[in-house]
């Protein structure tokens, strides 16, 4: 049989992916807790009409959907949001406000795998329900998005958090002569633009918007370049909308985060369901697709069969951000390590002292490891340390058979010292690396 392949759009983890996943996620629950979220999972698969009812056309055509032998129709997730509020509906009346809710899922979409698109991907989802100050919500949401980016040493240069309003949008456009019917299709075609060749876009926009006249006053507007720019083009029937928006602006500036925001009219969400404030986070410079989605839905809760209540939230993939990050050589830390590789001499001093180290260090929280092979020569176990990227080679040589020392090697610069086993247990305590808690 001819060896089975794994599936289009999927991905393997081998040791050496699975540790950037890994770093990737530690990274986000850090973000989250230390914005103040508490983490939350939903099933893999809900029903199909969780997301057919409002999370609009493009994700349903993208569902990887089935029958189960009962007949049920049901659906893999393609994303939390639905069962966020599906979970935050049933508990409506108990739980207490804010919910600010953190989840780390696995996704899948059936879309054209390309670069920064599979069909099985993660996803960070933040969100907050809550029926106050909006705006602190919304700034409190790009600034989680903002505060892990940092974290992971990205700099105001390298992205930008593109921020509008479809309450905003809905007016402008009114004005412009566009009515309630055509919004779902201007907002649409908007989402798809950057995505679609420019010839493509026109032929799409001539079949859509056939009124060439309304199509230019969309293009007109397209060109609005900043809050200012917005009020001065606005008409006062639309100016009352701008407001949040400048609210928004004014807070994350507050926060610190001015110099990663800007407005971007054009920045409308490929979901149904966004109801306000709507952002994207971008690479200022490579032309790779958001790598962070998100706004305000604050009928969905409704829509959904619950009260109405607001809500806001973003998710985040892992994977444009491992493109970003690796662009940016981010990813240094996102490896595999190991605390100490035990190298030895002669396995008859190694089972003594050599076993009862590797007991001491592993019983400390320090990972450790050794060479199972009896006879390996001590050149070859370096080796083999510095392949498993040893921090710290522990080498019980002839120099040290007569004695309760042992000689450390740092592996990274090379200098090694010989230290009496128990000083360097307790010098250990002072080593901050990898220790996990025990
Ligand atoms: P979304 O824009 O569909 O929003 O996805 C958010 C992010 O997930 C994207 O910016 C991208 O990084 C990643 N992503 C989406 N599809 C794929 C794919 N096929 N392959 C790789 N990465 C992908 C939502 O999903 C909303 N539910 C987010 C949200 C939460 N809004 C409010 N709360």
């Amino acid at each position: 049989m001819e060896k089975i392949q794994s599936v289009k759009g999927t991905r393997d983890f081998y040791p050496e992916e699975m540790a950037v996943r890994n770093w990737l996620f530690d990274g986000w629950q850090a973000a989250s807790l230390r914005n103040g979220f508490v983490e939350y999972d939903s099933p893999i698969f809900e029903y199909l009409q969780l997301y057919t009812a409002k999370s609009g056309d493009e994700i349903a055509g993208q569902l990887f959907s089935l029958t189960d032998r009962g007949g049920r129709e049901l659906a893999i997730r393609p994303e939390t949001t639905p069962s966020l509020a599906r979970m935050v509906n049933q508990r409506i009346n108990s739980l207490p406000r804010p919910v600010k809710w953190f989840s780390i899922s696995r996704l899948c979409r059936a879309e054209r795998p390309q670069k920064g698109r599979l069909r099985e991907f993660f996803q960070w989802n933040t969100d907050i329900i809550s029926d106050s100050a909006y705006e602190y919500a919304d700034a409190d949401c790009i600034y989680t998005a903002v505060d892990y980016l940092r974290s992971v040493g990205l700099i105001k240069d390298d992205i930008i958090v593109k921020i509008s309003s479809r309450a905003m949008l809905a007016e402008l456009l009114k004005s412009q002569g566009f009515v309630d019917e055509q919004l779902g299709t201007v907002y649409s075609l908007l989402d798809k633009q950057p995505k679609i060749p420019p010839d493509k876009f026109t032929a799409m926009a001539e079949e859509q918007i056939p009124d060439a006249d309304l199509r230019e006053r969309l293009m007109r507007l397209q060109s609005v370049g900043s809050i200012g720019e917005l009020i001065e083009f606005a008409p006062e029937s639309v100016q009352k909308s701008i407001y949040p928006l400048e609210t928004l602006f004014h807070i994350l500036g507050k926060m610190g985060i001015s110099d990663y925001c800007g407005f971007d009219i054009n920045i409308v969400r490929g979901l149904a369901y966004y109801t306000g404030m709507v952002f994207e986070i971008f690479d200022r410079r490579s032309q790779l697709r958001a790598v962070c989605g998100g706004g305000r839905y604050d009928n969905l809760l409704a829509g959904l069969g619950g009260p109405s209540v607001p809500a806001v939230g973003f998710g985040m993939g892992d994977v444009v951000l491992e493109i970003l990050l690796r662009e940016k050589n981010l990813l240094d830390s996102a490896k595999n390590h190991l605390d100490f590789f035990i190298v030895y001499d002669d396995y008859k001093i190694f089972e003594d002292k050599g076993l009862s180290l590797v007991n001491s260090l592993r019983e400390k929280g320090f990972s450790t490891a050794f060479d199972y092979r009896r006879t390996s020569a001590m050149a070859r176990q370096l080796k083999m340390a510095s392949s498993q990227a040893a921090r710290f080679a522990v080498i019980l040589g002839q120099e040290t058979i007569d004695s309760d020392e042992i000689t450390l090697k740092n592996m990274a610069d090379g200098s090694q010292k010989r230290i009496a086993i128990k000083d360097f247990l307790k010098e250990t305590d002072k080593y901050e690396f990898q220790r996990r808690p025990l």
